[in-house]
């Protein structure tokens, strides 16, 4: 072979070889830029919900028609619904919300909070079966509430009347720390820590707008594995227009065009965490909801992309190829350490 050749040989080694090395430094960015772009939008779960519900609210022609669409696609909850969870890993079982005390106790759960009391019917009611609980939070503001064109919303004279019944029926739980937030929603959230309760359970609010903001407010208040439940899984056509009252009226006076009301906003909140919404197994009016919280592994995993390329793009090259030497080697750094 002549020097030629050789020569020819060893130049398209050479070029290949700094080909492949970009085109692998390039994917290496691709995967990386993803995978911030991903926790990124975890971290705005709740500015972006709520920039999504503001844009639904406005009374153009065509977000009417797209949303009236959705409110009527019954293919849109089959994904996400399951009765009763029985198929994933960590069921939540149950027939309807009575059974909660008895499946919190049966879980060992210790803390809960009420979003929506009035007179405490259902509080007293899960106490009674959750015989281990050592904390019950209460939170209700107990007082008339604009836009909310609901049975719960009673003139002042009659919320202190619940008020005080809520407070004589729960007195009965000597050994539970019954602690009330008489206040909005969002302003009892702040007071606790993150992770903080086994179980929330969320009957405020109504409409879409305020449902979603009660849900991203409480949802990091939740400890992993934790139970979050909630009432009245229903879209406005399915028992509030029945009974008079107008849950597509939202907080703020927007109307909510879905017409999804709780169930459009739950559906939202599962399908922007990759999670299932565990339904009642009993056909009933007001059904209840059960969203299990993802333990703190699962919650990595789904978050982060598998980092196998990056790893291995790092480990190879990474020390060998000076210029892009640091930020590879940072990477393997962060992804191989992080998931060994
Ligand atoms: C449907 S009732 C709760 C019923 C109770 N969970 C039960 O099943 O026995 C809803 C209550 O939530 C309260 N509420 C509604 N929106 C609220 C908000 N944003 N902040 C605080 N309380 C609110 C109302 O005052 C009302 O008493």
């Amino acid at each position: 072979m002549s020097i030629k050749y050789i020569f020819r040989l060893f130049f398209l080694i050479v070029i290949s070889w700094f080909v492949s090395q970009y085109s692998l430094f390039s994917l290496s960015k691709v995967f990386s830029a993803h995978r911030k772009f991903r926790e990124s939008q975890y971290h705005n779960a709740h500015r972006t919900s709520v920039q999504h519900v503001v844009s639904s609210s406005k009374p153009n022609s065509s977000s009417k028609f797209k949303y009236q669409y959705h409110a009527t696609n019954r293919d849109y909850q089959d994904d996400l619904e399951e009765n009763g969870c029985k198929k994933s890993n960590n069921p939540i079982v149950f027939n309807t919300r009575n059974d909660f005390g008895e499946l919190l106790e049966n879980e060992g759960a210790k803390i809960g909070v009420e979003l929506g009391v009035q007179e405490g019917i259902f509080a007293e009611h899960t106490l009674k079966h959750w015989h281990s609980a050592e904390k019950y939070v209460l939170v209700d503001a107990w007082k008339p509430l604009e836009n909310y064109e609901d049975l719960s919303n009673k003139k002042q004279t009659e919320h202190d009347k619940l008020y005080d019944k809520a407070m004589w029926r729960l007195s009965q739980f000597h050994n539970v720390d019954i602690d009330v937030c008489r206040n909005f929603t969002s302003k009892c959230a702040i007071r606790f820590p993150n992770e903080y309760f086994d179980y929330i359970y969320v009957d405020a609010r109504h409409d879409f707008k305020g449902v979603t903001i009660d849900l991203n407010g409480w949802w990091p208040k939740l400890k992993p594995g934790g139970i979050f439940a909630g009432h009245d899984y229903v879209t406005q056509f399915e028992g509030p227009e029945q009974t008079g009252q107008n849950w597509t009226k939202q907080f703020d006076g927007s109307i909510d065009y879905t017409r999804t009301a709780v169930k459009g906003a739950v559906q939202k909140f599962a399908k922007f965490h990759k999670l299932k919404i565990c339904t009642q197994n009993k056909n009933t009016s007001w059904p209840s909801w059960a969203i299990r919280k993802p333990s703190k592994n699962v919650i990595d995993k789904k978050l982060k992309l598998k980092p196998f390329n990056t790893c291995v793009v790092s480990f190879i090259f990474g020390k060998k190829f000076s210029v892009y030497k640091n930020s590879l080697a940072a990477n393997k750094e962060k992804y191989c350490a992080r998931h060994s």
